[in-house]
């Protein structure tokens, strides 16, 4: 019979509540390398891909659900991946209270969850008041990428957004080198989505 593998966090997976705010990247990673961070990475597919594929690179990523957090960082910690880590919070205020300005190079989003009811658009991640906190957290010339399959989310607010984000400008859209054939990232909502047929939307921008 099949039995449920203990999901282990350690040493990957942080406890936020022990962290220091701000956060000191370089103490955290024992190097200066430049911060990518993702921002809801679910079973963390593309954080593992990429932490293992760019090891000068060190990879956060941040997820709200308890379950998807541990499976995260149980697997980046199968991989061995070192500069890798994780953290269960809620990005907005993980972002806020932690994360240094100009410290992050590029913002992964991929897969937000659209919040289709018009009286829960207010908990959309990608909104205007999110526009400055992208600018106070990337670095100058950093990046941020975002791939949705919802259109409604899309044509509201990422698009609009993203493209009159004051001191940004849009930039080709990179898709990564773990990404599948015809894939914009690869992770397992792009896949199961895939499945079903629905279309991708993708955009990145540059900080100014
Ligand atoms: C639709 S899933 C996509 C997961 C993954 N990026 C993928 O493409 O397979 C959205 C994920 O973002 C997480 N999430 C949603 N809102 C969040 C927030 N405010 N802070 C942190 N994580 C959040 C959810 O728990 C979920 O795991």
């Amino acid at each position: 019979m099949q039995t449920h593998r203990e999901l282990i966090v350690d040493p990957i997976g942080l406890n936020v509540d022990a962290l220091p705010r701000p956060l000191d990247w370089q103490q955290l990673f024992g190097n200066d390398h430049p911060v990518e961070l993702e921002i809801g990475m679910g079973k963390g597919t593309f954080l593992t891909e990429q932490a293992k594929a760019r090891p000068e690179v060190n990879f956060f990523g941040i997820e709200w659900a308890n379950w998807f957090w541990r499976y995260a960082s149980d697997r980046l910690r199968r991989n061995e991946c070192s500069n890798a880590r994780t953290v269960r919070a809620e990005a907005s205020y993980f972002l806020a209270e932690f994360v240094p300005s100009e410290s992050i190079s590029v913002l992964h989003i991929y897969f937000p969850d659209p919040w289709p009811k018009a009286r829960h658009h207010k908990r959309r991640l990608i909104q205007e008041k999110f526009v400055p906190v992208m600018q106070r957290i990337l670095v100058p010339a950093g990046r941020v990428q975002i791939v949705t399959d919802h259109q409604g989310y899309w044509e509201e607010n990422i698009e609009p957004i993203v493209r009159g984000a004051a001191g940004f400008e849009v930039v080709d859209y990179n898709r990564p080198g773990s990404a599948g054939e015809g894939e914009f990232v690869g992770t397992n909502f792009e896949r199961k989505y895939a499945r079903e047929g629905r279309p991708f939307y993708a955009i990145a921008a540059r900080r100014k």
